[in-house]
């Protein structure tokens, strides 16, 4: 495990992050992961941040609503069918972790685990989240949400940047 510089790490992270990267989210007892496409990473409120989008219709959003935490863990290797499986198949119907025998590590700054996979990791505590409001979104972007699932975007301070 390399500890790293979220902010210096942030190009390589995003380059894959819009190709695929996993979000795990861990609420009690419950625990998912999904594929994501959209984040950013930077600096806000004196820490550095990542930001995730997740749609009210995915089982992810209520777990991230009760959630103190959650991490990204950005494939170095090849996961591509983790990531195609995690963003086509929700959590309501399978366990992703056990139908893909993926195995997940104990994280060091949060509750939500990591992949075990080679991969760059953030571990995130949610320092603030805002449902999105329609009324404020530009007009080139409202085709995006047809069926009116607007995302919720969720700000993590990173406690904990490292590859392994
Ligand atoms: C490449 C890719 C990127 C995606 N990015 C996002 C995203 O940023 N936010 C989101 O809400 N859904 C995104 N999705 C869709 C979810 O991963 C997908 O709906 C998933 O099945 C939701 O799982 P869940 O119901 O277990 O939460 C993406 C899917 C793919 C294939």
């Amino acid at each position: 495990m390399q500890s790293l510089n979220p902010l210096e790490a942030a190009p390589r992270a995003m380059a894959q992050i819009q190709k695929g990267a996993l979000l795990t989210v861990a609420s009690g007892d419950a625990r998912n992961v999904m594929t994501i496409g959209w984040a950013t990473i930077g600096f806000c409120w004196r820490k550095p941040i990542l930001m995730v989008a997740v749609r009210n219709s995915r089982h992810t959003f209520p777990l991230m609503e009760s959630a103190a935490d959650f991490s990204v863990s950005v494939p170095t290797g090849d996961l591509k069918e983790a990531l195609a499986f995690c963003g086509t198949r929700s959590g309501r119907d399978v366990d992703k972790f056990q139908a893909l025998g993926l195995k997940t590590r104990e994280s060091r700054r949060v509750q939500s685990p990591v992949i075990d996979s080679p991969a760059i990791h953030f571990e995130c505590r949610i320092v603030f989240k805002a449902p999105m409001d329609p009324r404020h979104l530009d007009d080139d972007l409202a085709g995006l949400y047809p069926a009116k699932d607007y995302h919720t975007l969720y700000f993590g301070e990173i406690l904990a940047c490292y590859e392994s």
